[in-house]
């Protein structure tokens, strides 16, 4: 049976037929969304829902987020809506946000790990919003990747993953944000980020007047401490070789630190940066993968997963990774690579 299905263009509407029926049927499918690639399933359906964590190498605990096609549809898996989450949903929702709810008990245990919540999300990607909406169900989807590697944002990263483990692949071109939603749940009516993304604090700020941001996002958890979100106590976005970050505010330390650090290796490293670095740090294309313009935020996250993949096959010594100010998009970012980079994180402010 055919399972590549090329819609960058255009969506075929036989073919859409064919995918949606494949979630009706309990099987699972990659698909884009306009943060990062999913795996979906059924989210009524425990069995369906069960293969994405096989496929994925998951850990049992670590709860999926629904997908839905509209609004309208949240009360039918989440109850006792607050003021101020409705007031989230109505601001931010769809697009790169995903927000914790009370859960109904339609939701099978499988996709919450057991908690009296569940992530909610409204994906805008037209493709995305087609399956939801002919598929007739919630979609519950992690993001495409082996369990602990990075998001996947482009097909041919995601084929080499996990083609074989999914019954339908669905190609909408490279996504467009590149990096996951921002999750949050509201705590004693004030909206906490659980994990920052496109959709900045300073946004949330602005609609409710009052944000905090989980102090787990840049540190890590003590051993016995539990997790708000269970996503923060694992292993994530990291390659096999080992990484480092360098941040320096000042240009000229960036430059010199780099150099240092490349040094330090005998040139055995491949450098994920900015554009204008490349020359001033002597490298070539084997070992400098550029992430766009300097102050580029948005090439930056569309472009660091694939650079960290690209650059992991180079089976160099280390991977030395251009960090950024961290305020924005950039606060999403190096949430990412301090994780990637398992805290080698040298920073000069
Ligand atoms: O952009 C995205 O969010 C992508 C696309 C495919 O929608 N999905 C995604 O899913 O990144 P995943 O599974 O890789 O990350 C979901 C995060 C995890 O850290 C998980 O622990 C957290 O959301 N999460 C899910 N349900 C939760 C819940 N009920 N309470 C707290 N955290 C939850
Ligand atoms: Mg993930």
């Amino acid at each position: 049976m055919k399972m590549y299905y090329n819609w960058e263009k255009m969506t075929n509407t036989e073919e859409l037929r064919v995918v949606c029926n494949l979630i009706r049927n309990g099987e699972i499918i990659i698909f884009p969304t306009e943060t990062v690639y999913g795996i979906g399933a059924n989210a009524l359906d425990a069995n369906a829902v069960g293969k994405i964590f096989a496929a994925k190498g998951r850990p049992s605990d670590n709860p999926l987020i629904v997908h839905l096609a509209d609004r309208n549809k949240i009360q039918e898996v989440a109850q006792d809506i607050t003021e101020v989450e409705q007031e989230l949903i109505d601001n931010f929702m769809p697009g790169p946000f995903t927000l914790i709810l009370k859960r109904k008990p339609i939701i099978p245990d499988i996709v919450t790990a057991g908690l009296d919540t569940v992530a909610i999300r409204i994906p805008e990607n037209i493709i995305a919003k087609g399956i939801i909406t002919y598929s007739g169900v919630p979609i519950a989807a992690p993001s495409a990747n082996i369990s602990g590697k990075p998001s996947g944002t482009k097909i041919e990263d995601i084929r080499k993953e996990l083609e074989g483990k999914v019954s339908a692949i669905v190609d909408g071109g490279e996504t467009k944000i590149g990096i996951e939603s921002t999750v949050v749940k509201v705590i004693d009516e004030v909206p906490v980020v659980l994990r920052p993304g496109k959709i900045t604090p300073e946004q949330i700020d602005a609609v409710i007047g009052r944000v905090r941001i989980d102090k787990n996002i840049l540190g890590t958890l003590n051993k016995d401490e539990v997790a708000e979100s269970p996503g923060m106590k694992y292993k994530h976005y990291a390659p096999e070789t080992s990484c480092k970050l360098v941040y320096c505010k000042d240009e000229l330390d960036q430059i010199f630190y780099l150099k240092k650090f490349i040094k330090q290796y005998d040139g055995d490293v491949v450098v994920i940066g900015v554009e204008e670095h490349k020359e001033k740090l002597f490298l070539d294309d084997q070992r400098f993968i550029s992430v766009g313009k300097k102050d580029n935020l948005e090439d930056y996250a569309r472009n660091i997963f694939s650079a960290l993949r690209k650059a992991d096959q180079i089976k160099s010594s280390k991977i030395i990774i251009e960090g950024v100010k961290m305020e924005g998009l950039g606060y999403a970012i190096m949430n990412r690579l301090i994780r990637t980079c398992e805290h080698d994180f040298f920073e000069k402010q």
